[in-house]
């Protein structure tokens, strides 16, 4: 059990969702958790329980406070928009080697499994030229790669895939989170990336109520 890193194709595909069922799984089994989520983009100060930070906090059964906000998420901004856009808006910017210290001091200090979840998907830019693919790969964790079962969702899915192995980055498991409204069953979409992606876990996680519980998360929990 260590550290994996939660990335994905996009935005708005189960990052968060994923998380937040992996982090259930290990307490309840009794195995130490945490979750950072650094950077995060459309943070409203008003709504933070409805925030990244906030779905992590509560699965990990902490308070939200202000305190926990920032020790989880010290980078946030309050445009949605790719973080560097959104960063500019308030006239900051990111310091990239800041988040990869960050990141690695999390490592040190937690004993167990620690969810990093990136921001966006793979390449989403960061600071400068550097985007959440150069994060990872100073990490060298192995990546847990979440997607949608969306109509284009291969394309993405092998793109991400490639861009990883091009890097020589581990993937834990490749977990297709089932969108909204699907245009085919979810094991079609898993069937498919599998073929494509051989020797990789390829685990669907189908549409879930909030909070319920699956054999996929108990499943993906072993593989990092
Ligand atoms: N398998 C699923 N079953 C039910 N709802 C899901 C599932 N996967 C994702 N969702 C829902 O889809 C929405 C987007 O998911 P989530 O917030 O986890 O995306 P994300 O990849 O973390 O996005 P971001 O890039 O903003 O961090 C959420 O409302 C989430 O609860
Ligand atoms: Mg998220």
């Amino acid at each position: 059990m260590s550290t994996v890193f939660i990335t994905s194709t996009g935005t708005d595909i189960g990052k968060t969702f994923v998380a937040a069922g992996l982090i259930r799984h290990f307490r309840r089994v009794g195995q130490p958790v945490d979750a950072i989520k650094p950077i995060v983009s459309g943070f409203d100060p008003t709504a933070v329980a409805a925030s990244d930070p906030g779905v992590l906090l509560a699965g990990l059964g902490r308070t939200i406070s202000p305190e926990e906000i920032e020790r989880v998420s010290p980078w946030r901004f309050r445009a949605a928009l790719a973080p560097d856009l959104a960063a500019a808006r308030e006239g900051r910017t990111l310091d990239f080697d800041a988040i990869v210290e960050f990141s690695r001091r999390a490592m040190a200090a937690h004993k167990g499994a620690l969810l990093i979840e990136a921001v966006g998907g793979i390449m989403v830019p960061l600071a400068g030229r550097r985007t959440v693919l150069d994060w990872l790969t100073l990490l060298r964790v192995p990546a847990l790669l979440v997607v949608g079962s969306y109509l284009g969702t291969i394309s993405h899915t092998l793109t991400a895939l490639h861009v990883l192995a091009q890097r020589k980055l581990d993937i834990a498991a490749i977990v297709v989170s089932e969108s909204e409204g699907s245009p085919v069953p979810l094991d079609d979409t898993t069937g498919t990336i599998a073929r494509f992606a051989e020797g990789f876990e390829v685990i669907g996680i189908p549409r879930l109520p909030r909070g319920a519980d699956h054999l996929a998360f108990g499943r993906i929990a072993q593989l990092f």
